[in-house]
């Protein structure tokens, strides 16, 4: 059985104070989440913050946004693999349309980084999905499936075996237009048919959460789905009580 997630990725937001806010309402309301796993995705300079508010807690894990390639070195700007998990993070994300899109992160990259993100001992949440155009082109299949054959190339289906995968639309993402609960099963039950045809036991325990414009509205219709194991969870993510709604969505 697959335990649902629910993954709160910040972006670039929030400041000390509200996020201090933020892990606090959460921590709250954690009493009415039975059975989900909750993660924060804080941008880099927050996880200190977010570490030591839930230091000792081992009901919400917490991970990064991104990660570099290389273990450390001279890459300006950078934060690595092996960095994150010294500030104890469990996950990180890999792959998010935002970064695919704004800093011309291609497939090869991604696979390199979820290899980066196992060599620090950290699960990767990879995030694929198609844009507009692609979806209107009739693309969203073989577009999700090139991004999942980049990693499974350099990775094979056991770098399946610790990891997160999250679709996510790039046309849902932050427009408030969700992908109806029927069109993300479609593409959540192609997903794990692909990677079935591996290894079914791999895909059958691989969560595949999905990401795009989920409030506490839409969250229970679409987690509701056989292949829908939780979200990846953006705006709605800032505020506790929306987010909280969500978590409890998923169980
Ligand atoms: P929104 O929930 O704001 O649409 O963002 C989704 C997302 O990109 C999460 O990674």
């Amino acid at each position: 059985m697959r335990r649902p997630m629910v993954a709160g990725n910040w972006k670039m937001n929030g400041s000390r104070a509200e996020s201090a806010a933020l892990v606090d309402g959460i921590v709250q309301g954690m009493g009415s989440v039975t059975k989900a796993e909750v993660v924060l995705c804080p941008p880099y300079i927050l996880i200190p913050l977010v570490a030591e508010k839930l230091a000792g807690r081992h009901d919400i894990p917490w991970g990064g946004q991104n990660l570099d390639t290389h273990v450390s070195g001279a890459y300006t700007g950078e934060v690595s693999g092996p960095m994150l998990k010294d500030f104890g993070c469990t996950y990180v994300i890999i792959g998010h349309s935002e970064r695919r899109t704004y800093y011309h992160e291609d497939d090869g990259l991604v696979a390199e980084k979820f290899g980066a993100a196992h060599a620090a001992g950290l699960t990767p949440i990879l995030c694929i999905g198609e844009t507009l155009e692609e979806r209107e082109a009739g693309q969203t299949e073989a577009v999700v499936a090139r991004q999942l054959d980049a990693v499974l190339a350099a990775h094979g289906i056991d770098g399946f075996k610790n990891a997160v995968l999250a679709y996510e639309p790039v046309w849902a993402i932050g427009t408030g237009k969700t992908a109806t609960p029927e069109q993300a099963q479609e593409v959540h039950r192609f997903i794990r048919g692909k990677l079935a045809a591996k290894d079914g036991k791999v895909a059958d325990n691989l969560r595949i959460l999905y990401g795009g414009s989920v409030k506490g509205s839409n969250a229970k219709e679409l987690f509701g789905q056989a292949d829908i194991d939780g979200g990846l969870i953006g705006g709605a993510s800032l505020k506790a009580e929306e987010f909280l709604t969500i978590c409890r969505a998923a169980e």
